[in-house]
């Protein structure tokens, strides 16, 4: 029988990811993409929470959607970057745009240039709009909302701005800005893209989970059906969660030597893919409010009590409320 003796543990648990053939699902998504941008929809507005996938999708556009190279991708990842004037931005944006397109950064003024003549922004279109041609630019803007920060007073504002007017100003510029906050929290936001179409990233479905589970391990461990059920069960479809799941089954099953994997598997690697996803999951309870977490503290004390005395967890296991 084959088994992952000696093979390297191919789930990802938290970096986005960048491999074809390590992500899965998201077709619609990449479809919607398509359809708008080929409308001429200069403003798509992307939303959901963390460790759904955002920067995964975005890391993914360029290979999955389809229109004719008529669209160059540029991706900028806002995380760190709150405390950023908006001239530092701007600058960045720029570096980032020139080395996508092969543009000589000789071309670039320095962010002390463009503090001192605001006409130096116009030059920097310049040369991107030149090697261009034909073709459009679309700015994938990571952790956009970040930059939407009570602690940054200035620069955000006048990029926001900014970055409107030229999107409706140039012809061939496009953006996608993805915010990892309900739309609904961020009124400013809304407000200056009106209008925009958006779309919410959300749990994988059913199958796509079950190729994310099975694919990455095809010819050395095989998943019986009622464990596949168990997990898609506990992660919803949520792929950090399915990935932590699986992490921790194909490292019990490479210890153990073995090629199969049961829903007995599944249970007993439960700690430790809790473990694995701490970070995700202190995300989820920091969300909750006090008497919410208070219910959950209970729910965990009860089935732990259960546990010790060798009982099946209880029926109500708020009765200790
Ligand atoms: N489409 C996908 N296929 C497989 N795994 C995924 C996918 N999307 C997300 N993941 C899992 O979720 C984790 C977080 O993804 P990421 O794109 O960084 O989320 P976000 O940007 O929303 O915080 C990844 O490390 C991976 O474990
Ligand atoms: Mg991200």
């Amino acid at each position: 029988m084959r088994t992952p003796r000696n093979k390297r543990n191919p789930y990802i648990i938290g970096r986005s990811i960048d491999e074809p053939e390590l992500f899965f699902g998201r077709e619609s998504l990449f479809r919607f993409i398509e359809d708008n941008l080929s409308n001429n929809q200069k403003v798509i507005l992307l939303h959901g929470q963390r460790r759904i996938g955002k920067s995964s999708v975005l890391q993914q556009i360029r290979k999955q959607v389809n229109l004719d190279n008529k669209f160059v991708f540029v991706l900028l990842d806002f995380q760190d970057k709150n405390q950023w004037s908006f001239h530092e931005i701007i600058h960045k944006l720029a570096e980032e745009i020139f080395e996508r397109l092969a543009i000589s950064t000789n071309y670039l003024a320095s962010i002390q240039d463009l503090e001192q003549d605001a006409d130096k922004f116009s030059q920097l279109l310049n040369p991107i709009f030149q090697k261009l041609g034909n073709r459009n630019l679309v700015l994938l803007l990571d952790e956009f909302d970040v930059l939407n920060n009570e602690s940054n007073d200035s620069g955000f504002e006048d990029f926001f701005r900014y970055l409107r007017q030229i999107v409706y100003q140039e012809k061939q510029l496009f953006i996608i800005p993805v915010v990892g906050r309900r739309l609904s929290d961020m009124p400013k936001l809304l407000k200056l893209f009106k209008g925009a179409p958006h779309l919410g990233i959300g749990l994988l479905d059913r199958f796509s989970t079950q190729r994310l589970i099975i694919k990455p391990v095809r010819g050395f461990l095989q998943y019986n059906d009622r464990a596949i059920n168990k997990i898609i069960r506990l992660s919803a479809g949520h792929p950090y969660f399915t990935q932590a799941i699986c992490y921790a089954l194909f490292a019990q099953a490479r210890e153990k030597e073995k090629g199969q994997i049961l829903p007995s598997d599944v249970d007993r690697v439960i700690d430790n893919a809790i473990e694995l996803s701490e970070a995700g999951l202190a995300w989820f309870r920091e969300g909750l409010l006090i008497p919410e977490r208070v219910v959950f503290l209970a729910a965990a004390v009860a089935q732990e009590k259960a546990r010790q005395k060798n009982q099946s967890p209880p029926e109500n296991p708020l009765k200790l409320l």
